[in-house]
């Protein structure tokens, strides 16, 4: 048995992994399920805190108090010394994430029925495109929270690293292989020649040709989705009486995870009720009045998140929209979206094609693509991320456990 754990903080969804002979390396983190996701809810009325489903829960049934997803997109940002504010109090962001990690470990230790105080933490080959201090800065931020979780000695592994790990221990032959890890905040790619003889040299660094990433994920197809069919419904590019258009910062805050709460303040509702004396349709900007009194901006971006996941299965869903007043039912198309997140696909498409060619690889030379990460189901970016490399084979891993199982693979090589 492993003395240290693997991490696999998500944007979404987080899991812990520890390498045991003959087992399963997840560790079930909330009710039997590896996965936790990585959701805060401070609830006001009891002054406790929930995670993961339970926090989800609790906000959905209506609890006055502050949900928080997509912690991780903070890092590296300057709201990550921010706060959000429950009943007047301050609650810094920072100590929310602390409160997350610290909770991943506690549950971890309890499935594990050992404490841990080693762990490879994973990271996203950049938490912010092209600016190295500011990355930096998240990998600090992480570190130093990690510490004061408890964990006394933690090391990063690139998550698309330890994805090509965890399908290594799959396969029984040397192979040339495009990993694709595409999650909630993060696409991250390497490119990697894997085998069961290279699996036990402890070096791994000639075997990695590359490794690139960007900050594109499953959070921007969702903000996109709901800019694109959403926030029209609530006055989105509605006109004022001086035909100018509704400032649109509102909407971007509402349709982005880590932002929803800034549309709560009251300078915000402040704001917000003089555009309603000069808006043309009023009706929408009362949707968006509701909304806001409601605290509902999370439920809205899971109903849309939701829309997003029926698209990667069918050609259009119906979102019922049961907490609009009044009640909605939105038809979206698969069309629709694929043109709503166009500019992202080919963003992350030239991001692999960028590697391929760093790399100084022919895309037929290249043997397999594994696709992990849950966004890898949005089927335009899965054909266009494999159209990138023609004769490879399609492997798709397990979408939300390969980063943790292989991280834990990681941390048996490194700690033992
Ligand atoms: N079937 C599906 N089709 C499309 N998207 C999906 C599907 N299932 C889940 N997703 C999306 O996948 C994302 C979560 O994936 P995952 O758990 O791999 O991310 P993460 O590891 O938390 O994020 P990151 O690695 O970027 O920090 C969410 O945005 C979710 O909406
Ligand atoms: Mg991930």
């Amino acid at each position: 048995m492993a003395n240290a754990c693997g991490v696999d903080f998500g944007t979404s969804n987080s899991t812990v992994g520890w390498s045991r002979p003959g087992q399963s390396a997840l560790l079930h983190l909330e009710d039997g399920k590896p996965t936790l996701p990585s959701v805060v809810f401070f609830n006001a009325e009891e002054d406790a805190v929930h995670f993961g489903r339970a926090a989800l829960a609790n906000y959905l049934a209506g609890h006055e108090g502050r949900l928080m997803r997509s912690l991780k997109s903070l890092l590296g940002t300057s709201l990550m010394d921010g706060q959000t504010e429950v009943q007047g109090r301050a609650l810094p962001f920072r100590t929310l994430l602390a409160q997350f990690i610290g909770e991943l470990k506690r549950r971890a230790e309890q499935a594990a029925g050992r404490e841990f105080t080693q762990a490879i933490m994973g990271r996203p080959v950049f938490f912010v495109d092209d600016n190295p201090e500011a990355d930096s800065v998240a990998q600090q931020t992480l570190a130093d929270i990690a510490y004061a979780a408890g964990f006394k000695e933690i090391a990063f592994q690139y998550e698309p690293i330890a994805a090509a790990f965890d399908y290594e221990s799959q396969i029984d032959r040397e192979e040339l292989v495009l990993i694709a890890d595409i999650g909630g905040g993060t696409s991250d790619f390497s490119l990697v020649r894997l085998s069961p003889a290279r699996a036990k040299k402890a070096e791994r660094r000639d075997d990695i040709l590359a490794t690139g990433g960007v900050h594109i994920g499953g959070t921007d197809f969702d903000k996109y989705l709901s800019l694109a069919c959403v926030m029209p419904l609530l006055g989105m590019g509605s006109r004022l009486k001086n035909n100018s258009e509704v400032p649109s910062s509102y909407y971007f805050n509402l349709a982005t995870w880590h932002t929803i709460n800034l549309a709560y303040t009251q300078r915000v509702w402040h704001q917000l009720k003089d555009v309603y004396r000069d808006v043309l349709e009023r009706d929408k900007l009362d949707r968006l009045l509701k909304l806001i009194e409601h605290r509902a901006g999370h439920w809205l971006a899971l109903k849309v998140e939701e829309g997003k996941i029926a698209l990667s299965d069918a050609a259009s869903t119906d979102l019922h929209l049961d907490r609009l007043s009044p009640i909605h039912t939105l038809r979206l198309e698969r069309v629709g979206f694929d043109a709503a997140i166009a500019h992202l696909v080919t963003r992350v498409e030239s991001t692999v094609s960028n590697l391929l060619c760093d790399a100084g690889i022919r895309p037929d030379q290249v043997d397999t693509v594994f696709f992990t990460g849950g966004s890898s189901g949005v089927q335009l970016l899965r054909e266009r991320i494999a159209a990138l490399v023609p004769s490879a084979r399609r492997v798709e891993g397990d979408l939300f456990g390969s980063i943790g199982a292989g991280l834990a693979l990681d941390a048996l090589r490194k700690f033992g």
